[in-house]
């Protein structure tokens, strides 16, 4: 078993639980424990997550590689509670996903959880400024907030602006604030540069790097991109839904090294499994 507390019975239904808890160890932002995941297509069963492990520290910033259908989006989707698991656990915050009811995973998500994908997913009739209100809006110092990520995230002459009047890099930058509005204990970021250009997308890892490094904030993100993946503290990989391989990007001068390394891990997972069989 982990050390850190996990929130007690009581905790859960107050819906209160702490970062630091009695005994000074700090709760991980998200704690990943052999999660399994299958789903249905006709008469297979796919195991998209297969025995999953990840803990996330607070200030951290974890980027999990792999490629088209190896479970990524399953993996973050699960950890954002919008998925069911069909086996192990997933906290935030030290809250134990599934043994929220719906409506109290809903606030609970809402409040604790900042969700960024990759088509940005902003109210087309809202201005910059009101997408990014809109978790807050029964919030009293809900304003505050916005001026200050608006001027934060370089949006303070765009935020009358309509989704359609932005560029991509400017949506997402939107979505990136809608999803920090909250205080959130995690970031979760699907492919956030998947529809941006290399410039666009290079702005917006730098942005979610400094996020990490100026307000320790905490992010966890999908990428199938080396140059997207070196924004990142860590690199997890996963292959046929079972991380099999990671490594810190300190070492890696460039997206080349990364991209190198990454085709090694997963070299090496395919001989393992063929020695395996
Ligand atoms: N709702 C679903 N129903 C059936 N199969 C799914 C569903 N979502 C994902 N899968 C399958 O799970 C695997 C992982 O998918 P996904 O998590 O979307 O991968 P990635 O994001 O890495 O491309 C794939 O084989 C995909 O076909
Ligand atoms: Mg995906």
């Amino acid at each position: 078993m982990p050390e850190y507390n996990r929130a007690s019975a009581a905790d859960v239904k107050r819906g209160g639980v702490n970062e630091t808890e009695t005994s000074g160890k700090a709760v991980p932002p998200l704690l990943v424990e052999h999660v399994t995941k299958r789903f249905r297509q006709g008469t297979q069963v796919i195991e998209a997550l297969s025995d999953v492990s990840l803990t996330v520290q607070r200030g951290e910033f974890v980027a999990i590689m792999g490629a088209s259908g190896s479970g990524k989006s399953t993996l973050l989707h699960a950890m954002a509670g919008l998925t069911d698991i069909d086996s192990g656990s997933i906290a935030v915050d030290g809250q134990d996903l599934a043994r929220l009811n719906d409506a109290r995973l809903t606030r609970f998500r809402r409040e604790r959880i900042g969700l960024v994908f990759q088509a940005y997913n902003l109210l087309p009739l809202l201005s910059a400024e009101d997408n990014i209100q809109l978790p807050v809006m029964d919030h009293r110092r809900g304003g505050d907030k916005v001026a200050s990520l608006l001027d934060r995230l370089g949006l303070t002459d765009r935020r009358t602006h309509k989704p359609d009047a932005l560029s991509g890099g400017e949506q997402q930058r939107v979505a990136i604030a809608r999803a920090l509005v909250t205080d959130p204990a995690i970031l979760l970021v699907d492919e956030p540069t998947g529809n941006l250009d290399s410039v666009a997308g290079a702005e917006i890892c730098g942005l979610l790097r400094s996020l990490c490094d100026e307000q320790n904030r905490t992010i966890v993100m999908v990428t199938h991109e080396p140059s997207v993946a070196l924004a990142a503290d860590r690199v997890r990989i996963l292959k046929d839904g079972a991380i099999v391989d990671g490594f810190q990007t300190a070492g890696f001068a460039d997206a080349q090294g990364l991209a190198n390394a990454y085709q090694d891990a997963l070299r090496k997972a395919a001989d393992c499994a063929r020695d395996a069989s």
